[in-house]
């Protein structure tokens, strides 16, 4: 679990900021749930045989004796949420969340214990036209943060449930036929969640099921044209992807469209996003049948992203302007007001704690301010400022206390 320290506080917050703008674009309104809920939850809507449920989750009881979970993810509140407040029944809903998740998990980069997603999660639309727009959104987030040609999409159908077993039949079968070049991990998914045996990270296990049975040949006939449509429709959005029918995700949920976005600038945790279909939920949880599609994306993900691939300094450094002054401290907090009144998008920092100018300007580096104002009595007395610039090769300038916010907004920008 991870502190969040000043020197990326700030491009996290330019990263809410975004998904936050890019989600109200799509007509999207923000669900806040519980960090806790009932264990018995995760356990219905993950399933009980998943590395979450089985592996993962942080459970404890509390003082009543109830099983309580810190939330591993998030659509299983959402549903939670949707069905007890007559969100969902006969309506549509366009939903986005964002804040800590917990799992167990062994921590290595890009995979944390407390880490943060951001999701939406869409209810009562069939598709595929759904499934088109949050694949779409997912990729004006790439866009919005300059990373489209980082990040590939692959994307699978998994099927009705009916279809499902039938493959999962198949594949236990073709399993048996290899147990011996299985691992120990691979025996036991094949035995309680076969499907999983496709994505084992193992390359012998890999190298032994080259040849497993395609989940693709198995489709239901209506998934199989919703699938095709769905390609089709990205491919007239001009959204690239790959199929890949090894992608079977980790929780029980899905049918029909899975879809992931990888990248290969972070090592093993290399997928940002993931989401699919998750049609059954809404019943199994106590509602009426409805329709639902949604993802979440790993914010730590994300924001290791910027950090490696772009300069986040301007998002972390403290001020834009520094005001030191040298006698006339009171003359320097009315400058500083004033300027935080005409210039609100400007950082203001104001130097505390004395010293002489050569000081005050070290501290005014440390802070990555543009430029430092100074002020001496001088100054004070003719109702003046002068302007420093502290990057690049610019003169210092003294100005009229009335010309200061312009100038320093020519500055700064
Ligand atoms: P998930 O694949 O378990 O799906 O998680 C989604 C994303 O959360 C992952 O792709 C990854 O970026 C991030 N993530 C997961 N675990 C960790 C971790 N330990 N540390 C850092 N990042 C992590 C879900 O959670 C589904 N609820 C997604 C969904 C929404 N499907 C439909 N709607």
């Amino acid at each position: 679990m991870n502190d969040c320290l000043p020197e990326v506080s700030g491009t996290w917050q330019r990263v809410e900021s975004t998904l936050r703008q890019v989600v109200a674009n799509y007509g999207y309104q923000e669900i806040r749930t519980p960090i806790v809920e009932s264990t018995d939850l995760f356990k219905r809507s993950i399933g009980e045989v998943t590395d979450i449920v089985e592996k993962e989750m942080y459970t404890f009881e509390d003082r009543n004796g109830d099983s309580l979970t810190l939330r591993p993810e998030g659509t299983a509140s959402t549903v939670r949420a949707g069905n007890e407040h007559g969100l969902l029944y006969n309506q549509q809903q366009r939903l986005w969340y964002m804040g800590p998740m917990f799992r167990h998990e062994r921590p290595q980069k890009g995979r944390y214990r407390q880490f943060h997603q951001f999701g939406v999660e869409t209810y009562g639309i069939d598709g595929p036209d759904i499934d088109v727009e949050v694949i779409l959104l997912s990729a004006r987030i790439w866009k919005a943060f300059g990373i489209s040609d980082q990040v590939t999409l692959q994307i699978n159908s998994l099927g009705s449930n009916e279809a499902r077993q039938n493959y999962r039949d198949a594949l236990v079968e073709y399993l048996k036929a290899r147990a011996e070049k299985l691992d120990e991990d691979s025996l036991r998914r094949m035995e309680t969640n076969p499907l999983r045996v496709l994505d084992s990270k193992n390359p012998d296990v890999q190298a032994a099921i080259a040849d497993a049975p395609s989940l693709l040949d198995y489709l239901d006939e209506e998934s199989k044209t919703h699938f095709s449509n769905l390609c089709e429709r990205l491919t007239q959005a001009g959204i690239q992807y790959q199929v890949n029918s090894r992608l079977v995700r980790g929780l029980d949920y899905y049918n029909r469209t899975v879809f992931e976005w990888v990248t290969e600038s972070l090592g093993a945790q290399g997928t940002v996003c993931a989401g699919g279909r998750y049609d059954g939920l809404v019943e199994q949880l106590g509602g009426k049948a409805t329709p639902a599609v949604g993802f979440a994306m790993g914010m730590e993900r994300l924001v290791l992203l910027l950090t490696t691939l772009q300069a986040t300094d301007e998002d972390n450094r403290a001020a834009d302007v520094y005001v030191t002054s040298m006698g006339v401290e009171t003359y320097a907090l009315t400058v500083a007001e004033q300027l935080r009144d005409s210039c609100p998008e400007l950082r203001i920092m104001m130097h505390c704690g004395g010293g002489n100018f050569k000081k005050q300007l070290k501290r005014a580096d440390k802070t990555g301010a543009t430029v430092a104002v100074l002020l001496g009595s001088d100054e004070a007395e003719k109702q003046l400022a002068t302007v420093k610039p502290l990057r690049g090769d610019g003169e210092q300038e003294t100005v009229a206390l009335s010309a200061l916010a312009e100038k320093l907004a020519g500055l700064v920008n």
